[in-house]
C-alpha cells in the first residue's frame, strides 16, 4: 500500500502531515496501548500486520524461524526495540551468535521479510556490532517536490559593513549546506568545503536540480566572493547559460574551452598550494582573497568519452590532479553524469561524497556506492520516475546511505538565483559625464560655434 492510500484510510494529509501523523502515533496512541491485541488495533491499516508480528515474541520468533533466521533449538534473535518513523516501523535486532550481517541484507532476505511484514519494501542496515536495523518501509516522505527557497532564506544575508567578509557572516556553512529534505524530514545539508561530490542519474534523474540547489545554497557566499564558480555546461549552455558573466567566473560549453579552463583551474589550485606551503598552512579556509574554487561539470561523459582521444586523456589528468589535490586547496569538484561506469568518469573512487539519483541498473548502484550498496540499503535502481530529485547519499566514513530529495528548482528560481547571487561586476561605465559630447566638434576649426555669441560677421 502506498503512502496516499494509507492515509486516506487514516483521513491523514500528504506531505508534512505525514510527519504530524507519525508524531501524533509515536507519542500518543503507542504509549497508552499495552497488549499485543491493543499495539495491533491502534496501528495504521498498513502497518498491522508487522505490528502484530513485532508486539507479540511468538509471532516474531515464528517468522525468524521461517525464514531460517532463528530456530528453538539455536535460539532467536533479540528484538531490542521497534519503533514507527516517518517511512514506517525501524525495528533494532540483536542477530544470533554466529550470524552475519550479510545473512540479514541480503536482497532474498530483505523481500522475504517484506512479505512477512506485507510491507511493501525493507531494508536491513548494520548499526552497532552484531546489531542490525531493519526499516519497514510503507510510506515515501518525498513524494511531494519542495520547491527552492534558497533566494528567500540567503537574499538577505550579506555581512555588514564593519564586519569582515567571512562564510559565517554571511550566513553560509560551507560545510553543511541545505540542498533538499532527508526522508525524516530534517534538512538535507551537504558537506561542500572538504569534498569531492559525484552526483550519478539517468537522464531525467534531477541531476540538474543537485546542481542548482548547491550553487542556490551557496548563493550568499557567491555573491560575497567567498565562493568561484567554474561552470562547464558541455550540454550547449542551456541549462546554465543564463549564469554566464554573472554568477561563474568562467562559463564554458565546448570541449576545447572547458579543458582550458580545468588546466587553468589545476594552474591556480598548484600556486594555491605553493603559497600555503610557504606560509605552513595545511588547509586553506576561504576568504575573498581565497575564494573556494567550485568546479561544476554538468555531463562529463561529454569530456570523457564523447571527445577525441587525446582530450579524453586531458580530462582523466586534469579532473584527476583536482580531485586528489583540490581538498586542502579549497577546490571541490561536482560532477554531473548519466552514465557512473569508470569509462564516463575516471578517478571515480576520488570522490568522497556520492550521490545517486535514479539509475536504470542495479549495477550501477554499486559503481556509485560501492560493492554491496544495495544490500545497504541504497536502490537507486528503485527509484521511481515520479520523483526526480530523489536519491541517496553516501559519503566517505559513513556505511549508510541518506535517502534524499533535492530541491525543486524551476527555471525562474534559476533566474531568481541569479539576480540575487551574482556578485557585483566591476562597473565600466563612464565617471565623466559626457552628455554634452558633440562628435562632430573639431577642435581649433570648431571653436567658436555657430550661436555662442562670438562669432565673426562676414
Ligand atoms: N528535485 C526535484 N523536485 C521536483 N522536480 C524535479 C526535481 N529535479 C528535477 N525535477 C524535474 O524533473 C525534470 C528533469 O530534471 P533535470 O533536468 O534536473 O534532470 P537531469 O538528471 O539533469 O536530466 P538530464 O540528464 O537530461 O540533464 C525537470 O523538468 C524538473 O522539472
Ligand atoms: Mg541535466
Amino acid at each position: 500500500m502506498n503512502l496516499e492510500t494509507l492515509l486516506v484510510a487514516t483521513g491523514a494529509v500528504t506531505g508534512t502531515g505525514v510527519l504530524a501523523w507519525w508524531r501524533y502515533l509515536d507519542t500518543t496512541v503507542i504509549r497508552s496501548a499495552t497488549t499485543a491485541e491493543q499495539i495491533t488495533a491502534a496501528a495504521p491499516p498498513a502497518l498491522r500486520p508487522a505490528a502484530f508480528i513485532l508486539a507479540d515474541p511468538g509471532q516474531s520468533n515464528l517468522m525468524f524461524e521461517a525464514l531460517d533466521l532463528g530456530h528453538r533449538d539455536r535460539g532467536f534473535p533479540h528484538i531490542v526495540r521497534w519503533d514507527y518513523t516517518p517511512h514506517g516501523i525501524d525495528v533494532e535486532v540483536q542477530m544470533l551468535g554466529g550470524q552475519k550481517l550479510g545473512d540479514w541484507t541480503s536482497e532474498d532476505t530483505c523481500d522475504q521479510l517484506a512479505t512477512y511484514f506485507a510491507v511493501p519494501t525493507v531494508t536491513a542496515i548494520g548499526t552497532d556490532p552484531s546489531h542490525v536495523r531493519l526499516q519497514l518501509r510503507v510510506f515515501d516522505t518525498l513524494t511531494d517536490s519542495i520547491p527552492t527557497d534558497a533566494v528567500g532564506s540567503g537574499a538577505e544575508q550579506e555581512a555588514a559593513p564593519e564586519q569582515q567578509v567571512t562564510p559565517e557572516s554571511v550566513g553560509v556553512d560551507l560545510e553543511a549546506v541545505p540542498v533538499g529534505v532527508a526522508e525524516d524530514g530534517s534538512p538535507w545539508l551537504l558537506r561542500v568545503l572538504g569534498s569531492q561530490i559525484l552526483v550519478a542519474g539517468a537522464t531525467g534523474s534531477g541531476k540538474g536540480s543537485v546542481l542548482h540547489s548547491i550553487i542556490g545554497g551557496l548563493g550568499p557566499a557567491i555573491r560575497a566572493g567567498l565562493v568561484d564558480v567554474w561552470m562547464c555546461d558541455p550540454k550547449g549552455g542551456a541549462e546554465f547559460g543564463s549564469g554566464a558573466d554573472r554568477l561563474f567566473v568562467r562559463f564554458g560549453v565546448d570541449t576545447g574551452s572547458i579543458l582550458g579552463m580545468l588546466s587553468e583551474a589545476v594552474e591556480l589550485m598548484d600556486e594555491r598550494l605553493v603559497r600555503m606551503r610557504r606560509s605552513g598552512t595545511r588547509k586553506l579556509y576561504p576568504s575573498v582573497d581565497e575564494p573556494l574554487m567550485l568546479v561544476v561539470i554538468d555531463e562529463a561523459a561529454a569530456l570523457s568519452s564523447y571527445a577525441s582521444r587525446e582530450e579524453q586523456n586531458e580530462f582523466r589528468r586534469l579532473s584527476g590532479l583536482l580531485l586528489s589535490k583540490g581538498r586542502a586547496a579549497a577546490v571541490v569538484v561536482v560532477a554531473a553524469l548519466q552514465d557512473p561506469s569508470k569509462e564516463t568518469m575516471p578517478n571515480r573512487q576520488l570522490f568522497s561524497v556520492r550521490i545517486g539519483l535514479r539509475l536504470d541498473e542495479p549495477t550501477q548502484t554499486a559503481m556509485v556506492h560501492g560493492q554491496g550498496a544495495r544490500d545497504r540499503g541504497a536502490r537507486c535502481d528503485q527509484i521511481s520516475e515520479l520523483t526526480p530529485g530523489v536519491g541517496y547519499v553516501g559519503e566517505d566514513g559513513t556505511t549508510g546511505f541518506k535517502r534524499v530529495r533535492a530541491f525543486w528548482v524551476s527555471d525562474d528560481a534559476v533566474d531568481a538565483i541569479v539576480d540575487a547571487f551574482s556578485p557585483a561586476q566591476p562597473d565600466t561605465a563612464p565617471v565623466v559625464d559626457y552628455s554634452g559630447f558633440d562628435p562632430d566638434f573639431i577642435p581649433g576649426a570648431d571653436d567658436n560655434p555657430p550661436g555662442s555669441g562670438s562669432g565673426v560677421a562676414a
